[in-house]
């Protein structure tokens, strides 16, 4: 009896185990709902402001990073996603920070409400199921990959890859242009303070290599094929242009025209130069923030 009645009591006190083991099937399509809600907020957040740098369309995505869109990869991807711990994932982090998508993006920073459905999607494991109607939209960015690239592959020849493997030379070369126009500065000024032909001589020599390495940075700079579209960007590849133009005109005149201390040649050289120093240092400065931003020398 006393065995009946411990079994009665085990067999109704597991009954509500195996039902609570049994309830979740149910309970899934709930979370799943909001899964697929939470993806779509996602996706809408990739599309919308990631896609323009990190979308399969790209021949040369921002970073490297060129499948934003296919959710799949990004999640098994663990360099980004550590699936159930946002605070983990890189891609929430940048995200999160505002550092993605950067500061001159024409889209803006992610909002909280987004920030917080990439943080849930991480949370809930990083899942890729999307709605119909977006997984045939994923289908097409996706899809624009292999029609550009089919495009591409051939038409970049290896003399196109050599000249962009070569202008990445440009970012180590701007030192010489950026040091040797200053310092022909300097030589310029004690020239003008000891009043010795000497300096005159060694501000010629400096303007001649400065101009050379000059016109060498900014063309560099063109064969860089660097895909930015910052204004940033724009204005550093103009101002950099004219930067070596002004240091040409410059050895021209202090060759050409063997202007002497005192003449007005010599000042308006000297006039010159110190607009070289300034177009020089000023296009170093917007070079350097295309890669640090324009705060990078906030205190
Ligand atoms: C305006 C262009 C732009 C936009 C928009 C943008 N990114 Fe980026 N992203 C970059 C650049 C440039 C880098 C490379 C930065 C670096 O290496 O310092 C980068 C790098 C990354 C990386 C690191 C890649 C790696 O492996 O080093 C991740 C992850 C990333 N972005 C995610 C995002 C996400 C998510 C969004 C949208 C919310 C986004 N980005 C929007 C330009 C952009």
């Amino acid at each position: 009896m006393v065995l009946i009645a411990l079994l009665a009591f085990f067999v109704a006190s597991n009954t509500p185990r195996t039902l609570a083991q049994e309830a979740p099937p149910k309970k899934v399509t709930t979370p799943d709902a909001e899964a697929i809600l939470t993806t779509t907020a996602v996706f809408e957040l990739f599309e919308s402001k990631c896609n323009d740098c990190h979308g399969a369309h790209l021949t040369r995505p921002k970073g490297k990073f060129g499948y934003i869109m296919d959710l799949k990869r990004v999640a098994e991807n663990d360099e980004y996603v550590v699936s159930g711990d946002a605070p983990k994932s890189e891609l929430f982090r940048l995200v999160n920070e505002d550092e993605m998508p950067g500061k001159e993006a024409k889209c803006g920073a992610a909002t909280t409400a987004e920030k917080l459905a990439l943080r849930a999607w991480i949370q809930i494991g990083a899942p890729s199921e999307l709605p119909g109607p977006l997984e045939s939209r994923q289908a097409a960015l996706l899809e624009a990959k292999a029609a550009i690239v089919k495009e591409v592959k051939p038409t970049e020849s290896f003399v196109e890859k050599t000249i962009a493997w070569v202008g990445r030379f440009h970012a180590a070369t701007t030192h010489f242009p950026i040091a040797l126009l200053m310092v022909a500065l300097l030589s310029e000024t004690l020239a003008w303070w000891t009043r010795k032909d000497t300096w005159l001589t060694c501000t010629r020599f400096l303007l001649v290599l400065g101009a050379s390495s000059a016109v060498a940075t900014a063309t560099l700079g063109w064969c860089n094929a660097y895909a930015g579209v910052s204004q940033v960007y724009q204005i550093h590849k103009w101002l950099g242009t004219a930067t070596a133009a002004w240091a040409l005109m410059c050895v021209g005149a202090a060759i050409f025209y063997e202007c002497r201390e005192g003449t007005p040649e010599r000042n308006r050289l000297r006039g010159a130069m110190f607009l070289g120093a300034v177009l020089v240092s000023t296009t170093g400065f917007l070079g350097g923030a295309i890669v640090y931003g324009l705060d990078h020398y906030n205190w």
